[in-house]
């Protein structure tokens, strides 16, 4: 029996903002990008997928693959070149794309911060000074009256635990610092603080919205499970990057590890779904990621492992029920030989479980520009010329849009896009 049943879940993809839109010298990723070294292919994300003039080309797109959700972010730099002012154009450009994604039937997700803002705002301190949480709170007021008649769905903050561990602890995202413990603290607790006061002021000024963050889960196990130090350093992981943060950001409790309760938050329910960025499992025997031997492995090397899913939404959900959206999931597979293996498990694993999965989002629509990767990780359910900027939909694109027509994987996708498919080690 290969057929699967998605008619609860809706489906879409997921982008971000500085990934796909090229030509904004005004966000910190601009400049880090230019210093020797930074990005692998030593690309920059200008022009990225050049989807800041092809926006309606790739809504076409989107509408072609019968996409029900969509989730994008917007560049807090084009709103706010600078402190206090505020670009229209930018504002009339974004609500026309909104328009358009609408006008096809698709739902907008809005994320509000994805790893990217004003260069102006880092040279404020950014993230580590307590003045952040006013800024993006102004900020997240201002989108809100920009674009409420819109949008009612809003993703606060994409992964707080990656932007603050790849930016401040491996040093692989601005702003390059290594091993800053102290700043990490001072981040995540800035992030999760400014979650909590933009969830209760969106629904001060929109009381039907549906606001959640996108956390990255991921699944740690120790490297050998009978090695009581690989088990010590899973738990340890697995608290520190993704289960402290969870209590601060869905209840607005702060665990000791990330400083004090914030005298302006009080604990209570700061989600009105659980977002969850889902890719992967770690094999855990010290502080470092590592993988098990012989799993199978996407372009990146990270391991592919789709009840994994269902494993870290379990985790959530037995704390802080609610419908899961899984704001992003999907794998680097540049010759598209296992993608849509990879989609029909992930959905299976979500849909034959017993958690209210609502949503999925797969990252993402059209290859884009994988932050420190540059082009060379290829996520795409649209296949991108990076010469032309030329859009080609991939056969796992074609799998996509047939389960969302079908609301399901039917026995003939599942024959004629998976059952020939293999993963590699
Ligand atoms: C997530 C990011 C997203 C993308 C995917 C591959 O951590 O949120 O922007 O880079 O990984």
């Amino acid at each position: 029996m290969t057929r699967t049943d998605l008619s609860g879940l809706q489906i879409g993809a997921a982008t971000a903002a500085v990934q796909i839109e090229g030509g904004d010298p005004g966000n910190q990723w601009h400049a880090f990008a230019q210093r020797p070294g930074r990005i692998a292919d030593g690309t920059t994300p200008t022009p990225a997928t050049d989807h800041w003039r092809r926006w309606r080309e790739d809504t076409d797109l989107m509408a072609e693959l019968g996409l029900q959700v969509y989730r994008l972010g917007i560049e807090w730099s084009r709103i706010e070149p600078a402190p206090g002012r505020v670009d229209d154009s930018a504002i009339a450009r974004y609500r026309e794309e909104l328009t358009a994604v609408r006008d096809h039937g698709i739902i907008p997700l809005v994320t509000l911060h994805h790893f990217s803002h004003p260069t102006w705002f880092d040279e404020l301190g950014g993230w580590t000074s307590a003045g952040a949480v006013g800024r993006f709170l102004d900020h997240v007021e201002r989108m809100v009256s920009s674009f409420g008649d819109l949008v009612a769905e809003w993703v606060t903050i994409n992964e707080p635990n990656v932007y603050a561990t790849q930016g401040f602890l491996f040093g692989e995202f601005p702003p390059g610092r290594s091993g800053a413990w102290r700043d990490i603290r001072r981040v995540l607790h800035t992030m999760c603080r400014a979650h909590c006061l933009a969830y209760e002021r969106i629904h001060d000024l929109q009381a039907h919205a549906k606001v959640g963050v996108a956390h990255h889960l991921r699944v740690f196990e120790p490297r050998r499970r009978r090695n009581p130090v690989h088990r010590l350093f899973a738990r340890t992981n697995a608290y520190l990057f993704q289960e402290a943060i969870s209590h601060a950001l869905l209840g607005g409790r702060f665990p000791r590890v990330l400083g004090r309760q914030p005298s302006d938050v009080c604990p209570g329910r700061f989600y009105d779904f659980l977002g969850i960025n889902y890719y992967s499992r770690s094999a855990i025997s010290g502080m470092r990621d590592g993988r098990f031997d012989g799993v199978p492995v996407n372009d990146l090397g990270w391991e592919i492992y789709p009840t994994g899913i269902v494993e870290v939404a379990r985790w959530l959900h037995d704390r802080y029920p609610g419908p899961i959206w899984v704001t992003e999931n999907g794998t680097a597979d540049a010759a598209d030989d296992f993608r849509s293996r990879f989609i029909v498990e992930h959905l299976r694993a979500m849909v034959t479980s017993d958690l209210p999965f609502e949503r999925y989002y797969h990252w993402c629509l059209v290859d884009n520009w994988e932050w420190a990767e540059g082009h060379t990780a290829r996520f795409g359910l649209v296949e991108l010329d990076t010469t032309t900027l030329e859009r080609r939909v991939r056969r796992s694109g074609e799998l996509l849009a047939g389960a969302i027509e079908s609301g399901a994987v039917t026995d003939e996708l599942y024959r004629d896009y998976v059952a020939g498919s293999t993963y590699r080690c």
